[in-house]
């Protein structure tokens, strides 16, 4: 078989918020194929970068008063980091900021223009006028149309699930200032994708592009009809600007996808590959991007769009992957299950979330949950339990008896082969991304070869006289069958692979069609390579992740304290407060006037005489919460007069208005006409 030529990519994350353990499925995923396919001695390159253009990350940089690009550096070696402690050996890792990922969009663009795919027109749009930008959507924020809920988005309700556009929202303003958004004209330019039907009818039915889910959720949409897709966005924008539209730029979904074009390129440049072998029109290198359900529309219609009409390949294939719950519930911040990478990192070896990954995924959409006590019980019994544990079971014996060295006899050659042949299934498993069956297959070997140590009874061997040859042989076996292991779940657990081929002396194996087992061998000193995962790291990855939400919510609260509370007053002698007539006062009659927008009028009993008091709690009260009550009336304030009559007194109330006035209630056993000091 001469070697594959292959290009993958995984989706670029947002540069404006950390990795999640959502997004590791992909990552993981992705990273598991490469090693795969890097492993069978195929060429295959990996590449990322962030996502880094948009309003949201523009917003942010604003927020923490430095500049965009100070930002996505920032956020770029964070993702970095994170991403190469889980094991996620990117070939190169890039930004849709650079200048590969300018030319490229620029050239896709002009290509695409020159062959009449773009055009433009004037539509209108929300604009702030306090922030001085237009605002998509997601930026405008009012009350359902439908339902009437409170603080929805401009595109749909959360609570009714209509959907409508944000002219329809009541009482709309702009969730960046708060102003009301007016209507405003622009040019935008639009991408003729009704141009591509034909095209993008045959890319998404031709078996192997696509999954089978995801190719009839496309050929719903084909019925449906395609619709021109607006790629430009208004300054203040962060992103490129349009070569022949100064003010305009491109949308970050036009330049995003063009990210791993620009990614690559960097890579080809460092180190002298062949851009245009890889994505000229009638390249035979492959090209797989895994990306997760939620922005199939993107790269399945899109991104095929646009690489045809600009004359470079089109995908081989588009793998999706479904969403990550945790403990079956989408993953929250409140219960503590919105786990950031580092999160993770801080308490727990990542190899264990990459084989409970592995040990999840399929080729398919279908969502998967990361449930903690099976977490625990799968690597600890799996990897822990099972695997690690032939080594060790095998390697005290060779250490102290053997001297470290191996048998010169395969004792079971039949048992080595069985091994040996399940390569085939193994890979084909893996080729089909179908990971949960492979460590199925792997475990069930793994399963052989501690029976087969059951069987012979190696520390029983090891107190009888004479079995000495017998104990090594055993152990040689063993190890041997660990060693066929190990390889098999390089892609997976690369980093505790590298420690036991460290073990066995026996390093860089690529697949397993060449592997003769190890005999007369010398082999090194074993260490552990993997503890069982302790109950209590995942309980402080709980707790750490709810933390910061904790931290996040007392902020507010000091936050909200501040704005609520008014400085204390000037100090006042007892002479001043005793000026004051304050009494008890039974509200015997309160009335709704229909004229008054926030006055309730209240007749008040204070002990010898009744009065009449006009209150500003309209907003808080109806008439009949009131009448009966006690509360606390200044009784010697000078009469005002007042639009509906005189006021002759003021009811004492607390808070910061509209349904948040709180009228002063006495203890039980207090009167009418009791003077209040
Ligand atoms: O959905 C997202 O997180 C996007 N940043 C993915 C972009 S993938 C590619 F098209 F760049
Ligand atoms: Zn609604």
């Amino acid at each position: 078989m001469s070697n594959r030529k292959i290009l993958v990519t995984s989706a670029l994350p947002y540069a404006n918020g950390p990795i999640h353990i959502g997004h590791l499925v992909e990552y993981i995923q992705t990273d598991i194929w490469v090693r795969f396919q890097k492993q069978r001695g195929n060429l295959c390159y990996y590449v990322c970068a962030d996502d880094t253009h948009g309003t949201p990350i523009m917003l942010r940089a604003d927020m923490e008063g430095i500049s965009p690009e100070q930002l996505i550096a920032q956020v770029g070696k964070e993702h970095l980091a994170d991403f190469t402690e889980f094991g996620v050996a990117f070939d190169n890792y890039h930004s849709t900021h650079s200048e590969e990922n300018k030319i490229f969009s620029s050239l896709i663009y002009e290509r695409l223009r020159d062959a009449g795919h773009i055009n433009s027109r004037t539509i209108t749009q929300g604009y702030d006028p306090v922030k001085k930008m237009f605002l998509s959507d997601r930026f405008i924020k009012g009350d359902c149309p439908k339902c009437g809920a409170v603080d929805q988005y401009g595109d749909g309700c959360e609570v009714c699930g209509s959907t409508y556009s944000p002219t329809d929202l009541k009482n709309a303003v702009s969730a960046i200032s708060g102003a009301k958004p007016i209507p405003k004209e622009s040019v935008h330019y639009f991408f003729n994708l009704e141009n591509f039907n034909d095209m993008l009818q045959a890319w998404t039915t031709t078996p192997g592009h696509l999954q089978p889910e995801v190719s009839n959720k496309m050929a719903e949409w084909l019925r449906g009809g395609l619709q021109q897709w607006d790629i430009s966005r208004d300054a203040p924008y962060f992103g490129f600007e349009i070569p022949d539209a100064p003010g305009k730029y491109f949308y970050v979904w036009l330049d995003a996808p063009i990210g791993y074009m620009a990614s690559f390129k960097n890579l080809c440049d460092k180190e002298g590959l062949d851009f245009n072998e890889f994505w000229r029109k009638d390249s035979d290198a492959e090209l797989y991007h895994f990306i997760g359900k939620d922005i199939i529309y993107f790269h399945a219609l899109f991104w095929p769009a646009m690489l045809s009409g600009s004359h470079f390949r089109t995908p081989s294939a588009i793998f999706a992957h479904g969403f990550l719950t945790v403990n079956g519930e989408k993953m929250s911040k409140s219960r503590g299950t919105f786990i950031k990478a580092r999160t993770y990192l801080d308490h727990l070896n990542p190899e264990y979330l990459r084989y409970y990954f592995a040990a999840k995924l399929s080729a398919g959409v279908d969502d998967i949950d990361l449930n903690f006590d099976d977490f625990s019980q799968r690597v600890n019994s799996d990897v822990v339990g099972k695997v690690v544990n032939i080594a060790s079971r095998c390697s005290g014996f060779i250490a102290k008896r053997f001297d470290n060295r191996l048998s010169a006899n395969c004792s079971e050659p039949a048992l080595f082969a069985e091994f040996i042949n399940a390569n085939g299934t193994i890979a084909d498993l893996y080729e089909a991304r179908e990971f949960a069956k492979a460590m199925r297959e792997i475990m069930g070997l793994a399963d052989k070869a501690n029976a087969y140590i059951d069987d012979k009874k190696p520390w029983l061997l090891a107190k009888e006289d004479g079995k000495d040859q017998e104990l090594l042989d055993v152990c040689t076996m063993g190890l041997n069958l660990f060693n066929v292991l190990a390889v098999y779940l390089k892609p997976v657990l690369p980093a505790l692979v590298s420690e036991a081929e460290q073990f066995l002396n026996s390093p860089n194996k690529g697949w397993i069609n060449e592997l003769k087992p190890l005999l007369s061998h010398n082999i090194n000193e074993f260490k552990p390579l993997m503890t069982r995962i302790e109950p209590d790291k995942i309980a402080a990855i709980i707790d750490a992740s709810k933390e910061s939400l904790e931290k996040t919510g007392d902020k507010l609260k000091t936050e909200a304290k501040a704005k609520q509370f008014e400085p204390v007053a000037p100090t006042v002698s007892i002479e001043d407060f005793a000026k004051l007539d304050l009494r008890i006062a039974k509200i015997v009659k309160a009335e709704s006037l229909p004229e008054a927008e926030k006055l309730l009028k209240l007749t008040v009993d204070i002990g010898d005489e009744t009065r009449t008091v006009f209150a500003g709690i309209k907003s808080a009260y109806t008439p009949e919460q009131l009448e009966g009550r006690l509360t606390v009336v200044l009784a010697n304030l000078a009469p005002r007069k007042m639009k509906f009559g005189v006021s002759e007194g003021m009811v004492l109330a607390a808070g910061p208005g509209g349904k948040d006035i709180f009228v002063l209630n006495p203890d039980e056993g207090a009167v009418a006409g009791m003077r209040v000091k």
